[in-house]
């Protein structure tokens, strides 16, 4: 298959035949999610493979999901499909905190907007970039179902709920 100019969705990911390669270590580990499942039903690993996929390679890239497909038998457009639905994987390489900020009705109506704002001037990105220091990337998610904490953000696998600018600052100082 050529390679095929990006598209806004997939950014800067160029489609190719290349099919990564992973350590022996790695595929005993993805061999150890699939036989959680039963053997005709390998397609019900591929979330926790794209995790894998994901930290191995910094995000799920084209080969990772070529690898994938293999790996399980599937056409790779199923891999897309199932990597695009869900916020927790990225297509592009991310900084080493990546502030999944909620942007639905909830969150939005109780302060969002300023929390968004607050974020992105202390840190001199838009939603969508990366700080220059590579440490922060910021995105902009749909409701992440913690609603009734609104407003709130996610940053790695932790929520941080009923946020205001000040403990926005206190998360941010964490960080390192
Ligand atoms: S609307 Fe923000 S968590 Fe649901």
């Amino acid at each position: 298959m050529a390679a095929t100019a990006p598209t806004d969705f997939t950014n800067s990911v160029v489609v190719t035949d290349e099919v990564a390669e992973f350590s022996s270590a790695v595929v005993e580990e993805m061999k150890s999610h699939l036989v959680k499942y039963p053997p005709e039903r390998k397609r019900s690993a591929l979330i926790p493979l794209l995790f894998v996929v994901q930290r191995e390679r910094g995000y799920v890239d084209n080969a990772g999901a070529n690898f994938l497909a293999k790996f399980l038998g599937l056409e790779v457009t199923d891999v897309w499909e199932t990597a695009t639905f869900y916020s927790m994987f990225n297509f592009r390489k991310i900084g080493k905190h990546h502030i999944q900020i909620c942007k639905t009705l909830s969150c939005k109506i109780v302060g969002e907007p300023e929390i968004t704002n607050h974020i992105c001037k202390r840190l001199g990105v838009h939603p969508g970039e990366t700080s220059v220091d590579g440490k922060f990337t910021v995105t902009m998610v749909e409701c992440l179902g913690s609603c009734g904490t609104a407003p709130m953000m996610q940053i790695g696998f932790d929520y941080h709920e009923n946020l205001t600018t000040e403990k926005v600052d206190k998360i941010l100082d964490s960080l390192k």
